[in-house]
């Protein structure tokens, strides 16, 4: 729950989760976030992400991806009073709360044992406090005036019937929805692309990046080798450790073989989906984009990718995600090269949290070479 409402991520029933998805599908289809003005804001966004990584000879991107996340769902959210934390201030250090904190356990203990709550409150102050930092951005931005066509804001506030509590908690769970999972799939995969063994790939993706002239007509989501690096990280560092639970249906369902009676909750898990098969994912713990390139086999990688969960509950954001992760590699690999700073010590081994997996230490420190001055040095 969100401060106390049940909304598009926690409606159980399928006819309330049902009307509460078709009041705002429409903001998340991939034709809407396709549309200039939302690519815009994620571009500007991506922009100013390369500028905060390029300014000293390392940079943290664990923090600046969190801050693009941020920046990204905030304008869909709301724009014009989306976030601009990668430029610093207050609502960086709203990152800052948000993204490090450790708070999920405390969220599963406070479900199954409710009347323990006056010890969170003493135990987790801290996280209480990033809550109500993001409660009140949320709540102030909501009842500025004038958002934009394309926000969630603008639809929500066609039904004023939901109340505006109602409409501050349906935002917040998108935007906390969209931060660690964007944010720590795209950490990965640029720690990944910066590995010296790597050095083809992030080769072959600057190359490609190149041929792209928005200025043409071009389409980056027509970029393959773009489109494969992302399906490629989505299936090895998606936030999806955590079984995604359903209740079998009142008159129960054969899975595999087994009668599962109705009531009875299954759950499947994207970590194991996309590694479990080999046939399937050959070296399946390995980072090959190459292999979504292959026709061969298409229809068995499509049917276990798992990354954004299936069905009716599919991850509403999806598309947004994608295109956040378009634009960021765009500003980044069509100008710089990457690789571990000399002052990266941290571990990146993945760390579970429940809804999402985390870089374990939360810092992940890369140099940014321009491509421009290497090629005049050279
Ligand atoms: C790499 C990025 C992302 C991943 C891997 C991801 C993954 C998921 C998954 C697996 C689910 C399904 C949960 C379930 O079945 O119960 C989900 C649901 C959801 N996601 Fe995402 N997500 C991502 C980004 C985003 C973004 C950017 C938003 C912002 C709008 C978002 C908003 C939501 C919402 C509101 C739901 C609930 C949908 C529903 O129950 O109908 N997600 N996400």
């Amino acid at each position: 729950m969100q401060h106390g409402h049940r909304n598009l991520f926690t409606a159980i029933d399928k006819k309330e989760h049902n009307v509460k998805k078709r009041r705002i599908a429409d903001r998340y289809t991939n034709t809407a976030v396709l549309q200039s003005n939302v690519q815009e804001q994620l571009r500007e966004r991506a922009e100013a992400f390369v500028n905060a990584c390029t300014r000293g000879t390392s940079a943290d991107i664990y923090f600046y991806l969190h801050c693009y996340a941020l920046d990204c769902v905030s304008a869909m959210a709301f724009h014009p009073y989306g976030t601009k934390s990668i430029d610093g201030g207050a609502e960086s250090e709203m990152v800052r709360r948000l993204s490090y904190h450790n708070s999920r356990p405390a969220l599963v203990l406070r479900h199954y044992f409710p009347f323990l709550k006056y010890l969170y409150g003493v135990v987790f102050r801290r996280n209480m406090k990033h809550s109500n930092m993001l409660f009140e951005y949320a709540w102030s931005s909501m009842n500025e005036a004038s958002h934009s066509d394309f926000t969630l804001a603008s639809r929500l506030l066609e039904h004023p019937e939901m109340g505006m509590p109602n409409m501050v908690a349906e935002c917040l769970d998108h935007i906390g929805a969209g931060i660690d999972t964007t944010g720590d799939t795209l950490c990965f995969l640029m720690w990944e692309l910066s590995q010296t063994r790597n050095d083809q790939k992030q080769k072959r993706l600057s190359e490609e990046l190149q041929t792209y002239h928005p200025e043409n007509g071009d389409k980056l989501e027509s970029l393959p080798y773009l489109g494969a690096v992302i399906e490629e990280s989505l299936r090895l560092w998606a936030p999806g450790t955590q079984s995604l639970p359903r209740y079998v249906p009142n008159d129960g369902r054969i899975i595999d073989g087994y009668h599962i009676p109705g009531g009875a909750i299954v759950s499947a898990q994207s970590f194991t989906l996309h590694r479990l098969d080999e046939t399937v994912f050959p070296n399946s713990w390995g980072f090959c984009p190459e292999r979504w390139l292959e026709e061969n086999g298409n229809t068995e990688r499509q049917r276990l990718m798992f990354a954004f969960g299936a069905g009716a509950r599919t991850c509403i954001g999806k598309f947004l995600a994608i295109s956040e992760m378009r634009q960021l590699l765009y500003a980044v690999y069509s100008k710089y090269r990457t690789s571990p700073a000399e002052d990266m010590h941290a571990s990146m081994e993945m760390d579970d949290q429940l809804l999402t997996t985390r870089p374990k230490d939360m810092i992940c420190k890369l140099k940014f070479t321009s491509l421009e001055l290497e090629s005049t040095e050279s």
